[in-house]
């Protein structure tokens, strides 16, 4: 069944907040691992359900992991490359990188389709298009993708979509591949930069991570080594959504406004106060925001999908209406009717959200349904009046460390009933 987050709402926040590395800083990284021969020392890990999911997958390649604090020491000394069975791959999406980074170290890998929150259809069909660009051959049976690369070749690789694991997976195949590979129309998340400065460190030449074009040029092997992985966005954002619905004032110390510029615009347009430093977000909002007229999620810059529910949740309790457009997950309003069964006033027309703001949420039980559809829920929760329960908390576990302890730390109301 899962644990339940039971939350009694309507109590403001305020204080210090601190965000933890970034899980899709990680993940990808946890991966790239297979690619370097040594002892890895990754700061600024962060203890989640995926993060657990992507060590369970390295024990099977005989790679050790062990944490210390908030540092993650991983030892690649002993790896041998095995298949990826299904029963892992369904744990953590993140999986698919290994793909590319396997096959960069091993030239072999046969590998289940990966699971993952179900927001959408989710195909790899570009990870796949790309790898066979180099020369890969791709066989897929069963569930199961069978590549080998023996005959893998530097070139250039155009994607369809500005892909964020597509393109990860590919700078990390590419990284021992002799000769130039560029590969342009990529992802341009801050995570990607980020794989980029690990993958530098541990001896790899990547340029243009950030831009929409990367070229690497392939070296014989990537050594050992220390990294700091970047904070979570994301989290952050989620926190800053969180004191904008439920009011207060509170400092989310870690937080970067260079990676989080679109949603600090549209908080900018609610009539909360917002105050930008280089090391953290100071967010204070003492009455009912404006609602903002629309907004849509596309790759970055701009405005992430992966804060679209938190913000619907904002928006359901704004003053105004809003129009809410998911451009990236066509799966991504799951919370739509939870949400309406607290009290929000939310209709779905195709893509597109309209949330009509009501003054008051009202507690109920609730399910999440995904990792972010869940975090909007805890949000709602402690705006709502009354009790709300929250059962499926294992999707918010996949990206939020014990967020029951964070947001009571900020004076919410929360608990957690272990299954
Ligand atoms: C990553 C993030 C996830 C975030 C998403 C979009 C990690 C671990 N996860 O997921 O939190 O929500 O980026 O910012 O970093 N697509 C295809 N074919 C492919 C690959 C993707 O059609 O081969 C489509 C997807 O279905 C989706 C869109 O492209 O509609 C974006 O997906 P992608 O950027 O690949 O997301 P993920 O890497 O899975």
């Amino acid at each position: 069944m899962g644990d339940k987050l039971l939350i009694n709402g309507g109590r403001k926040l305020f204080g210090e907040i601190r965000v933890e590395g970034a899980k899709n800083g990680i993940l990808p990284i946890l991966a790239g691992v297979v690619l370097c021969d040594g002892e890895i020392e990754l700061e600024n890990c962060v203890d989640i359900l995926d993060v657990r999911c992507m060590r369970e997958i390295l024990k099977l390649l005989n790679i050790s992991t062990f944490d210390f604090g908030s540092t993650l020491y991983i030892n690649t000394k002993n790896i041998k490359n095995e298949k990826i069975t299904h029963d892992l791959t369904q744990k953590v999406r993140a999986s698919i990188f290994l793909m590319g980074a396997l096959l960069g170290r091993f030239r072999k890998v046969s590998i289940a389709f990966p699971g993952g929150c179900k927001i959408g259809a989710r195909p790899i069909d570009i990870h796949l298009k790309g790898l066979k660009t180099l020369g890969v051959k791709i066989v897929e049976r069963h569930g199961y993708i069978y590549c080998n690369a023996s005959d893998i070749k530097s070139g250039e690789v155009v994607l369809d979509f500005p892909s964020v694991g597509a393109t990860e997976s590919l700078m990390m195949c590419a990284c021992l591949v002799k000769g130039k590979t560029k590969l342009f129309g990529v992802a341009k998340e801050p995570e990607i930069v980020c794989l980029q400065d690990f993958l530098n460190k541990m001896g790899a030449k990547i340029s243009g991570a950030g831009t929409d074009c990367i070229e690497i040029v392939g070296v014989k092997k990537l050594h050992g080594g220390r990294f700091k992985v970047i904070p979570d966005r994301i989290v952050a954002g989620t926190y800053l959504l969180a004191v904008a619905t439920c009011g207060g004032d509170v400092t989310v110390k870690g937080a970067l406004a260079k990676h989080n510029e679109a949603l600090v615009s549209f908080l900018k347009q609610t009539a909360c106060k917002i105050d930008v430093f280089s090391d953290r977000i100071r967010l204070k909002a003492d009455k009912r925001l404006l609602s903002i007229d629309k907004i849509q999620t596309l790759p970055y810059p701009f405005f992430p999908t992966d804060l679209q529910p938190q913000m619907m949740v904002l928006q359901s309790v704004s003053e105004g209406s809003s129009a809410i457009q998911e451009n990236i997950f066509e799966s991504r309003f799951a919370l739509v009717p939870e949400l309406n069964k607290m009290g929000a006033n939310i209709v779905v027309k195709d893509r597109t959200a309209f949330v009509k703001g009501v003054e008051k949420l009202y507690g109920a039980d609730v399910s999440a349904s995904d990792l972010r559809a869940g975090a909007g829920l805890v949000i709602a929760g402690m705006k709502a009046e009354g009790y709300t329960t929250i059962s499926n908390v294992q999707y918010v576990d996949r990206g939020y460390e014990e967020i029951e302890k964070k947001f009571s730390s900020l004076g919410a109301d929360i608990k957690r009933k272990k299954d």
